[in-house]
C-alpha cells in the first residue's frame, strides 16, 4: 500500500502517547465478540475499537479521535477511520491526513486460544 505518501510532513504523523490504563480480555465465543471472527470486523470495548485486520492479526485503538476528541473511530478499509471528519490512522496509530494529524493511541493484542487481551 501506499498510504503515507501523500504526506509530505512526516513529523505531524507521530503517534501520541498511549495512556497505561487499558487492560481487558474478550472472549471469541460469546456473541457480543462475534464481529472478530471475520477480517474487518470490530467491536467496541472500554472506548476501544478491537478489529480483525484483513490479514488475521488483531489491533486495538481508542475510540476517541485525538482531532475533536469525538467517539466515533472505528476500523474501516484496514485502518482506524472516524465517521466525524473523516481522520484515518494506520493500525499502529500513525495519522495518514490532515485531521489525524496527532495519530492515535493503539494498544497490544494478545491472543491464547479464544480468549484475547488487550493492554497497553
Ligand atoms: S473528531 Fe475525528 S476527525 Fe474530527
Amino acid at each position: 500500500m501506499t498510504l503515507l505518501t501523500a504526506c509530505s510532513k512526516s513529523s505531524d504523523l507521530s503517534p501520541i502517547a498511549t495512556p497505561g490504563s487499558v487492560d481487558f480480555t474478550l472472549d471469541l465465543t460469546t456473541s457480543a465478540n462475534a464481529a472478530l471472527k471475520n477480517s474487518g470486523g470490530y467491536i467496541i470495548n472500554s472506548n476501544v475499537v478491537v478489529a480483525r485486520t484483513s490479514q488475521g492479526t488483531y489491533v486495538a485503538g481508542s475510540h476517541i479521535c485525538t482531532h475533536e476528541a469525538r467517539t466515533k473511530v472505528v476500523f474501516l478499509n484496514n485502518e482506524f477511520y472516524c465517521t466525524e471528519h473523516g481522520a484515518r490512522f494506520t493500525t499502529a496509530g500513525v495519522g495518514l491526513n490532515s485531521y489525524a494529524s496527532a495519530g492515535l493511541s493503539v494498544y497490544k493484542t494478545e491472543l491464547s486460544g479464544n480468549s484475547l487481551r488487550i493492554y497497553s
